[in-house]
Order: C-alpha cells, then structure tokens, then sequence
C-alpha cells in the first residue's frame, strides 16, 4: 500500500502574483471548479485579508466547492487569521495556511525581529487559527535560505500549537534538488514531533528547478506537494501541477506514494488558467504544451506506429488530449450546446445567459462550421467576461488594408450605453486598429505584449489574442477570439482596457508586509 501525496493547488493565489495574471472572484470560482474536477486535494483560493476582492473570492470558491479543501492564506498576524476564518467559514472542508519568515535576511531587514518574537508570532498564528479550523498548515518561509537548527525551534513549537502541516518554501527558488532533499529529511528526523504533521514543499522556479527541487522532497518524506497549474506563480513561477504529478504516475518504481487525481482532466484546466489569465502555454511545455506528444523526425513517428512505446513514456489521452474531436456544429441544438458546455464545468446562472451563449455560439458556428472544445473554452471565457464588469464594447469595425497603401481603421463602440466612433492609420491592420480603439478610450497604458494564438487547427480556426497593458505600475491581460484575427485584437484590447477601469483593490490583492 503505497502512501498519499496530496497535492496542494496554488494557482489562484500564489499563481495570481505573476504580473498581469489577476482574476476575478467568478473567474476564479471556474478555475476552483476545474481543480475539483481534477480532484486536487487542496485549493489554496486567495488571501482573504489583502482585499475585499480576494475575501470575496475565497468566500466564493469555499461556497462552490465541495470535495476538495478550501486553503486561505494568512500572515502570521491576528487581523489576517480572522479574515481568513471568516472567508472560509461556509467551507465543507476548510485549511488556514499562516506564515512567517524565517531565514536572517528576511527577519533582520523585512520584518525587524529578533528570531524568539518570530517563533512566538508563529505560535500565536497558528493557535489562533486553530479556533476556526482543524487543519491548521505553517509555512517558514524564505526556508530555502533559513538556519537548519532555527527550522527545528520553530517547526517543532508550531506542531505543539496544532499545526497539522509544516510547508518548507523555497521562496526565492534558491535551492538545488540533493540539498534540498536532505534539508526535508533532516527536519522529518530532527524534528521531536515530526510524526504529528505532514510536510510540505513549495518550490519557486527562479532556477528552473521547482518541479526537481519538490520531487527530491518527496523522495525524502515529504507527502504534499504546492503547485500551480502550467507553473503559474510569481516571478519564474512556481513548481507546475502536472508535471509533479505525471513523474509521479509515470516513475511509480521509483516514488513510494501516489496521487488521487484524475489526470485525465489535466489539458482542461491548464487551458481554462492560461486562457483567463491571459498567459498563453509554450508550444514545448511538458505535459501540456501543443507539441508535448507531437513527434516530428520520421525515426520517431516510424517507431510510434509500430510500437507506442518506443518514443512515448505517457499516453497523450492519459493527461486529457483527445485528437481535435469535432464536438458540435452549425446544426446542433440548444441541448446539446447545454450539455457540452456543462461537461466543461461551465454553469448557465439563468435561462437568459443560456439564450445569449447559444446566440454566440450559433454566431460562430456560421463562421466556422466545426466547433472543437478548445472553441467552446474561448467562448466561456468570452461570455465570462462579458458578465463582468465591461463598460466599454465593440460595435463594430472596419479596417482599409491594401497593398502600398497605409492600412486604416474605422471602429465604433458602446461605451455607457453611448456609440462613439473613432479612425487611426496604422502599420498595419491590427496597428491601426489599436491606435483607433485608444484615439475613443484614451487609457494611456502602455502595451507591454501583443501575442496571437491559433485555438484549433486550420485557416478557420479562431485565432485567441492576448493583449498585456501597463499603467502607473498596474499590469492586465485582456483576451479576445474571433475567427478573424483583427476583430479579435479589438476584443483583446477592449478587454484590457476595460479590467484597468476596475478599481484595483476588486483585482490585484497581494500586498502582504509581513
Ligand atoms: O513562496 C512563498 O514563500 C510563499 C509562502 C506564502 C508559502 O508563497
Ligand atoms: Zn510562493
């Protein structure tokens, strides 16, 4: 009998730190659900006490979910430890994560602590955190450069206060695997009470070894593993979920525990985080990037055809890619729209947002006569953010583009309920059209990444534009698709424009001092 390794999903908080990969509270909600579909063991869904929006949001995803554990984040401070009792308070399963910093450089310089008031505010965190939940989990962090024998001190006083899980971070993705991997076996033995919890590792990819670095861990005791789906997280990121957990599943004779996930749910939801935040997946991405079980040289696709496992270790169908399956099309009916997009983990909150979805839908279908998942995917997203808080749309567009003449644009759009129009020239169809969109909205932002993705296969597939805007240090994503990739980049920037428009204490919460 093999142990558990529970995996702890932290995309929607610490994956919400990467610049510009903010959600909102229902976006959020739609990623918690995929993770339970997934069967995460935890979902980490924000830090209620960083702002309104994030309360709101783990308030929303402890509502919505049901057999995965709601994890809110805290710092080792009361104010932040009530706030997170309080946004988890409706959760079938609920977890407070509380830390603390731990390593010279953050106590002296961050947090102006003598080492002893650390331990007692670590104490204090997680005793506090006990009156609102059972399943307390303590994190030292910045561990990966913290004193050895101080981990022990401290480790040791927060299991005797309740803590149920000790997560060792490597905040700053200093570490390297065999160091790493003795640091965890040397607490799990020096540790008196280390048999009272279960340890953790949270690795950050500032080397690129979060995922090596988190595997050595479990290699020498640790039985939960944080991570984040496609390796979201601040700065390089964090370790990715799915490449965790399929070395795991793949090297069963090496690994003496297993996970309890459903892989084969693994490319939806790494499609649903890349299409909300807006960070597109690197075609070579393990696991889940387009050509990760895609075998160009002719040596390899020979030895595919006559034996799979020639030149694959994992089955493509294992991790959830299905070969382009045609799902719908232009004839397909309300029904078995609904159906489809349920399977999808997409919920009609009423009768009406039904009608509008079909409405998109059968818009698209006549423009595009397969509708793949992928196409149903971007039209969530699209509706999605519709539903929210778009005070700016697209009428319509019309773009000029010839040969030897410079391109123009001509766009109208609905701002408040009022049709404005506006024209710019451009280098190009989609440069012109931006500089027309900004000539109305006049936001200022500066664009830091104009990227294009096809969503299927083919010259009608809808091409998903990714548009990222800065203004006063504030960075967005704004997404659109459309079958033509000009109207789409239209969509995107509308998009971004309109989430700069949202007050940035309902978006962005992460403002943690302590
Ligand atoms: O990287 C880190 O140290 C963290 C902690 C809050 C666990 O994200
Ligand atoms: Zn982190």
């Amino acid at each position: 009998m093999k142990d558990k390794l529970i995996i702890f999903d932290t995309t929607l908080r610490d994956g919400e730190q990467s610049p510009g990969a903010s959600m909102t509270r229902d976006e959020k909600v739609r990623i918690a659900r995929a993770l339970e579909r997934l069967k995460v063991d935890v979902i980490e869904a924000g830090f209620p006490a960083a702002s309104i929006g994030d309360f709101e949001a783990v308030q929303a995803v402890a509502n919505a979910v049901k057999d995965s554990t709601v994890c809110g984040l805290a710092r080792a401070l009361d104010k932040d430890i009530d706030r997170a009792g309080e946004a988890l308070k409706s959760a079938a399963n609920s977890r407070i994560h509380t830390f603390i910093a731990t390593s010279p450089i953050h106590m002296q310089m961050k947090l102006k602590m003598q080492p002893e008031q650390v331990i007692e505010y670590a104490v204090r965190a997680v005793k506090r955190a006990r009156q609102y939940t059972d399943n307390v989990e303590f994190s030292p962090e910045d561990a990966g450069r913290s004193d050895e024998d101080f981990l022990c001190r401290i480790l040791e006083a927060v299991i005797d206060a309740g803590a149920t899980t000790l997560n060792i971070p490597d905040t700053v993705g200093y570490s390297i695997p065999q160091q790493f991997g003795t640091t965890i076996a040397n607490l799990i033995e020096r540790i008196p009470n280390s048999d009272k919890a279960i340890f953790s590792v949270h690795c950050h990819n500032d080397l690129g070894l979060a995922v090596s670095n988190s595997l050595a861990a479990v290699m020498n005791g640790a039985r939960q593993v944080e991570c984040t789906i496609n390796g979201l997280g601040e700065r390089a990121g964090n370790a990715s979920l799915e490449e965790v957990v399929m070395a795991v599943r793949t090297r069963q004779d090496i690994f003496t525990c297993e996970t309890d996930l459903d892989t084969r749910e693994i490319v939806t939801c790494s499609k649903l985080v890349s299409s909300i935040t807006g960070f597109p997946v690197q075609p070579n991405k393990a696991i889940v990037g387009a050509n990760a079980f895609a075998h160009e040289s002719g040596i390899h696709q020979d030895g595919v055809l006559k034996n799979r496992e020639t030149y694959e270790i994992m089955r493509a169908e294992d991790v959830g890619w299905s070969t382009n399956r045609m799902v719908l099309g232009k004839h397909s009916g309300r029904n078995a729209f609904k159906s489809r997009m349920t399977e999808l983990g997409f919920e009609f909150q009423s009768e009406q947002e039904l009608n509008d979805t079909f409405f998109r839908f059968k818009q698209l279908a006549d423009k595009k006569h397969e509708i793949f998942d992928e196409d149903l995917q971007a039209l969530i997203s699209e509706v999605s953010i519709h539903a929210e808080e778009e005070s700016i749309e697209l009428v319509g567009l019309r773009v000029c583009s010839e040969t030897g003449e410079v391109p123009k644009a001509h766009v109208t759009l609905r701002i408040d309920n009022q049709e404005i129009t506006g024209e710019a020239e451009g280098s190009g169809a989609v440069d012109a059209s931006l500089k027309a969109i900004e000539s109305i909205v006049r936001s200022g932002a500066t664009l830091e990444l104009y990227s294009v993705n096809n969503i299927t296969s083919g010259t009608d597939a809808q091409g998903e534009v990714t548009v990222r805007l800065e203004k006063g240090g504030r960075i967005v994503n704004g997404l659109g698709a459309d079958t033509d990739i000009v109207i789409a980049s239209a969509k995107a920037y509308i998009s971004a424009v309109n989430k700069l428009q949202i007050p940035e204490e309902r978006r962005h919460p992460q403002k943690a001092d302590v």
